[in-house]
């Protein structure tokens, strides 16, 4: 479902045009579409049905509470990474039992407020994190569930910034030496190993990755439960990739016709963690154009920036630009460099982009804007965070307000050596 279409010759997001909402809310502004994010859940959820899976929508691609109760209503899980998602999915209403706690660095504080929750599952990256965890579930007289998180040395074929299932990634337990560490966890009071998880890369664009690594922690899951280890659980991550610029990703038929073939005979229950595949092309960055400047070569000065959407700055990724207003049938195009106001050259949101003639005040979507967008954000050259709307069929709503700039210079904070 693509929810971002021309009627008319203008840019709707569902049915609401994209200009009501600058005219409401200003630019820049992330626009998600509620129904976008339904279907592609619903999509996913369709193709694995039958299968005893719980889809855990992966949070670190876009935090808004909002849009994590969008798929809490649907029964999702989450995926969290931190303290702060933890309390986000739980105001969201994601029920505790089915959060699942990953990342390769949570402190002590982190794993004690998760059992004070009661959650799922953590995945645990490393012997050390193990013995913490051992440590402070023991104090608390509390059993935690685990699964390590096992890195199985497959290449994702995607980005090098977004691989983590090759043996040089700090993600995760080498496979040679999971079975043993299995072992360690099976005799730590505090810890229950119930399950195995893994998760390879992100924006994956082929599916043979995941065979490969399926099918090796399916081998891995056999030699633990042969050797009496407690495992019920197959954790298989995310990372399914969407289309920026063409690509073809895994469907979700395709994605579910190999976990079905690799572990769906297992008789383990399964988790997938996606993130991108649910958000990532339900939202658009709407922005306005501020100058163009043409001295022999166009620049688009856009009032967004790389500190709105870092992405093509970070891993030159591609996002399509379009205007709002789309041009009359049969106008010229010309190539322009999309850039934002920040006084740094990598400052750009699309290079040598055909655009049509563009003028102060026109706006522009850029798309694919749901997924790892707002949530990197920052101030940087002290620019307030941009708010974000949710649309529903001809409804919209902010769902995080424009930060003032009161709200990002903060109180005063002098050293009192200053006066
Ligand atoms: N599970 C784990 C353990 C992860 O590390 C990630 C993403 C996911 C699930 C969700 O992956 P997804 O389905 O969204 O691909 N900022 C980068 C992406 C970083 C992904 C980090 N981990 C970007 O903008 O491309």
């Amino acid at each position: 479902m693509d929810a971002f279409d021309y009627r008319d010759g203008d840019l709707f997001a569902e049915d609401v045009p994209l200009a009501r909402i600058a005219a409401r809310v200003g630019t820049p502004a992330y626009v998600y579409s509620a129904g976008a994010m339904r279907a592609s859940y619903r999509e996913l959820t369709g193709a694995l049905d039958g299968l005893n899976v719980t889809v855990c929508y992966a949070m670190k691609a876009n935090d808004n509470l909002a849009v994590v109760r969008t798929f809490a209503e649907l029964g999702a899980g989450a995926d969290v990474v931190s303290g702060g998602e933890l309390a986000g999915a739980l105001a969201a209403g994601v029920p505790a039992g089915k959060i699942v706690f990953a990342g390769v660095g949570k402190t002590r504080e982190e794993m004690a407020q998760a059992i004070e929750a009661g959650i799922w599952q953590f995945n645990v990256e490393s012997e050390p994190e193990l013995v913490a965890l051992s440590e402070v579930a023991g104090a608390r007289g509390a059993e935690a569930v685990v699964a390590l998180r096992v890195n199985p040395d497959v290449d994702a074929k995607t980005h090098a910034k977004i691989t983590t299932g090759k043996k040089e990634n700090k993600f995760g337990i080498s496979i040679e030496r999971a079975h043993e560490v299995y072992r360690l966890a099976a005799s730590l009071p505090g810890i229950r190993p119930e399950a195995v998880a893994m998760h390879i890369g992100s924006q994956l664009t082929q599916i043979e990755p995941y065979e490969h690594a399926f099918a090796r922690m399916a081998d891995l899951a056999k030699a633990l439960i042969s050797d009496g280890l407690p495992i019920r659980r197959l954790d298989l991550g995310g990372g399914i990739g969407i289309a920026y610029q063409g690509e073809t990703p895994p469907s979700p038929q395709s994605y579910a016709e190999v976990v079905r073939r690799t572990v769906g005979g297992l008789g383990l229950e399964l988790i997938c963690e996606p993130g991108r595949s649910l958000v990532g092309n339900a939202g658009v960055l709407l922005a306005a154009v501020i100058y163009v400047k043409d001295e022999g070569k166009r620049f688009v000065i856009l009032d967004a920036a790389m500190n709105d959407l870092i992405r093509p700055a970070l891993y030159d990724a591609w996002h399509d630009i379009v205007p709002v207003r789309a041009p009359v049938p049969g106008a010229a195009t010309s190539q322009a460099d999309v850039v934002g106001p920040i006084c740094e050259s990598g400052d750009v949101l699309g290079l040598g982009r055909d655009l049509p003639p563009l003028d102060a005040g026109d706006l522009i979507a850029i798309r694919s804007a749901g997924a790892y967008s707002a949530v990197m954000a920052s101030n940087y050259n002290s620019r307030p965070l941009a708010p974000e709307v949710l649309v529903d069929g001809d409804r919209f709503a902010v769902v995080r307000p424009r930060q003032s700039v009161a709200e990002m210079i903060g109180e005063a904070q002098q050293p009192e050596w200053e006066s």
